[in-house]
């Protein structure tokens, strides 16, 4: 009996077609469903704070520069990643990354717990002209970004934004903001939000490398 319904089905095209697609649709949202169910649900771990102002700066210029094109800030959770770059990334240190620079393109290093692993110095000196510090680097220079002062206006309004999407930013957070990056360089605050990479993350799994006490501002 099932047999002849089999064949049925199997001898008018359309028929197979139409419920070959009811099924895989029904397979693709049994598994997507619960994932759009779970995002909401991702909480920021201890430590982790929306970016304080100046690294909020840095971050745009990050983004703005391309950086992402070159560089992946998500470790995967592989033996190999984690012994050269530390614990693994997670979904809830990104909470407040909008939009999550994860990536998987690696012409240069991940660098999603680059924080604390060189000085400020080292990073001014590589960003204006990597080859001042690593003679066979690819990477080319940004000696721009130390010209071009931060605007403090702007970063306000970028605040007030990120306060509706729900970022935890108080009125004084943003009162003070302006102050906070005068007369910064865009440079400055790039090497802010980079000092800051990955000092907040890195719970899981316990005690490896790399973990650090929590830093003020700055999810990885
Ligand atoms: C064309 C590809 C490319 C782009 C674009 C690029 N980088 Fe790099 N980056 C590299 C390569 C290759 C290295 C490794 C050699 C070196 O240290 O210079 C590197 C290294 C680094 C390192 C040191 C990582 C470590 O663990 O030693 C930092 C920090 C860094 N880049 C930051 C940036 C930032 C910030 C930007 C954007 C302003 C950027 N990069 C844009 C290719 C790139």
């Amino acid at each position: 009996m099932a047999y002849r319904h089999f064949e049925f089905i199997e001898k008018h095209a359309w028929l197979l077609g139409g419920l070959t697609a009811l099924m895989v649709s029904l397979g693709g949202l049994a598994e997507i469903t619960p994932l759009f169910i779970q995002a909401h649900r991702v909480a920021p771990p201890a430590g982790v704070r929306p970016y304080d102002a100046l690294r909020l700066a840095g971050r745009d210029v990050y983004v703005r520069e391309g950086c992402y094109l070159c560089h992946s800030q998500m470790i995967r959770a592989l033996r190999f990643e984690t012994e050269r770059y530390g614990p693994y990334s997670t979904a809830s240190e990104s909470v407040y990354d909008r939009p999550f620079q994860w990536g998987s393109k690696r012409t240069g290093p991940d660098l999603a717990r680059i924080g604390g692993k060189y000085s400020d110095d080292w990073h001014r000196l590589h960003l204006m002209d990597p080859r001042q510090v690593v003679a066979q680097s690819n990477m080319p220079g940004y000696p721009w970004l130390a010209l071009a002062l931060v605007d403090g206006k702007d970063l306000q309004a970028r605040m007030r934004v990120l306060r509706t999407l729900g970022d935890p930013y108080s009125d004084a957070d943003i009162r003070s903001a302006a102050k906070a990056v005068a007369g910064k360089t865009e440079l400055d605050a790039l090497i802010a939000y980079l000092q800051g990479l990955g000092l907040a993350g890195g719970t899981e799994p316990a005690g490896v490398a790399g973990t650090a006490a929590p830093a003020a501002g700055g999810p990885s």
